[in-house]
């Protein structure tokens, strides 16, 4: 195998290892490097905030691909070494042990990290964020002792980590800063369904209301206090309060960031021959109706999707990045499938009831589907993938109708 032009990529979980993957399947025969500051064996996220947590999944059960992949690919891990800094014009990184690598491509699939929180109080112990596995078995082992949890953000982490701490019979609160969960990914009509969904199984909420400190005893967290105020004694604290993507090699290298590094739909950034994707990424979308020119979607999809763009683009078979997103959510025993871009006002459409916790709301625009949330609804997500990539024009009549089959219009 030929080394002169080798691929190395940063960051070593669903970005960089599906890059590496693609790579390879599509005949790239040079070398493959991927540098990890992670310890671990790259690993699957989601089950770190779901199964992990309520026991359902064990720590044996994450690796991202088989024991022999890497090995039998010819790809060279290199874990528990960071990338320090990026030369464009010598076409060059640099590690933290001091090593030196020469790139014909570098791909940046560095993530993102957990936005920090700087609070007073959020140093004491029992204050916990969830991005990596090492972060989520310190809460695994705190959730096996508390009676009284607090978590803080509606979002994903945050209403998957209260439903599973409530799963294992802890009083939990969330506390959301804006007026309704889920407030990046969900229009209201949603919002206010997972968030009745989530009373009716015991958890507090507490929208629109802000953080002022933690209070500790004896060193350990034992209260949350509020804006107005209010004081929700806790033994445990989870910040689920958003990411900030991991783009400082990018940005002191001159290349463009702007809320991720700025990449067309093929992954190239406004370095030659540097690349990003995944979470790290801010990723031109196709053109559309009501569309933002560029996104940085955060899920595995969108990962996984960049990456194989990339992988076309350094074998020479140049194929954008143009699928749907979709991604899920598993809270309580609710399956909640999203896919699409929904945007203020699209023309929202019920087909079921919401209080069976089996339903789709489909979006509109200009008489076009463009998003679709479901609830133990997965033929209808998938159904709706389908629709979406095709651009399906439809009535809301047929699709509030439940006997109105999705399969005959696809
Ligand atoms: P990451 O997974 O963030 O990986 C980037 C890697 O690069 C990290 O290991 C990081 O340490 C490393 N790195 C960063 N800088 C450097 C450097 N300078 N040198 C070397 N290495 C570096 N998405 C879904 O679609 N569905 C889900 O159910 C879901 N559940 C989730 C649950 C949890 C608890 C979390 C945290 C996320 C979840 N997500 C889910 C989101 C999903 O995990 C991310 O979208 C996905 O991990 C992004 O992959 P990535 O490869 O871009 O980045
Ligand atoms: P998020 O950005 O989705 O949600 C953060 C929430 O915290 C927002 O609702 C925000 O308003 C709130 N918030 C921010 N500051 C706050 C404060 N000081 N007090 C109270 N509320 C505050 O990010 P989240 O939930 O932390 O997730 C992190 C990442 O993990 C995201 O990329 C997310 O997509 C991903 N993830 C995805 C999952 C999935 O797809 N099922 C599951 C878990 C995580």
């Amino acid at each position: 195998m030929a080394a002169a032009h080798p691929l190395v990529i940063v960051g070593a979980s669903y970005a960089g290892v599906q890059l590496a993957a693609s790579a390879r399947e599509l005949g790239f025969e040079e070398r493959i490097v991927i540098v990890g500051d992670e310890v671990h064996a790259p690993y699957q996220r989601p089950p770190l905030s779901k199964g992990l947590l309520t026991g359902k999944t064990s720590v044996d059960n994450l690796a991202l691909r088989g024991p022999d992949f890497f090995a039998q690919n010819a790809i060279d891990l290199m874990l528990g070494r960071r990338a320090t800094a990026l030369d464009p014009g010598a076409r060059s990184v640099r590690l933290d042990d001091g090593a030196v690598l020469d790139y014909g491509w570098l791909a940046l699939a560095t993530g993102a990290r957990c936005r920090p929180f700087a609070l007073p109080g959020s140093t004491l112990e029992g204050v916990l964020d969830l991005r990596t596995l090492d972060d989520a078995l310190r809460i695994a082992d705190a959730a096996g002792r508390t009676e009284r949890a607090c978590v803080i953000g509606g979002g994903f982490i945050g209403l998957e980590v209260a439903s599973a701490l409530r799963a294992r019979g802890a009083e939990v609160t969330v506390v959301e800063a804006q007026p309704h969960l889920l407030a990046r990914a969900f229009p209201q009509l949603m919002s206010s369904y997972v968030e009745n969904a989530h009373r009716r199984r015991g958890v507090a909420l507490l929208t629109g209301r802000g953080v002022r400190a933690l209070h500790g005893a004896q060193g350990r967290v034992a209260a949350v206090e509020l804006d107005d105020g209010t004081r929700i004694d806790c033994d445990l604290v989870v910040l689920g309060i958003g990411v900030l993507p991991n783009a400082e090699l990018a940005q002191q290298a001159g290349i463009a960031v702007d809320n991720g590094i700025v990449v067309d739909m093929l992954g190239r950034t406004s370095a030659p021959r540097v690349l990003a994707a995944g979470d790290v990424a801010s990723m031109a979308l196709p053109p559309a109706p009501g569309v933002p020119a560029r996104m940085r979607l955060e899920s595995i999809q969108s990962a996984n999707d960049g990456a194989r763009a990339l992988a076309s683009l350094v074998v020479g078979r140049e194929a954008p990045c143009t699928a749907v997103p979709w991604f899920w959510s598993d809270q309580f025993d609710l399956k909640l499938q999203m896919t699409g871009l929904a945007a203020p006002g699209d023309e929202v459409v019920l087909r079921g009831d919401m209080a069976s916790d089996r339903f789709s709301v489909f979006y509109l625009r200009q008489g076009t589907l463009v998003a679709a949330h479901s609830v133990n609804k997965p033929a209808e997500h998938m159904q709706s993938r389908k629709l979406i990539g095709a651009r399906a024009r439809l009535g809301a009549d047929q699709l509030a109708d439940p006997s109105f089959d999705l399969k005959t219009v696809a």
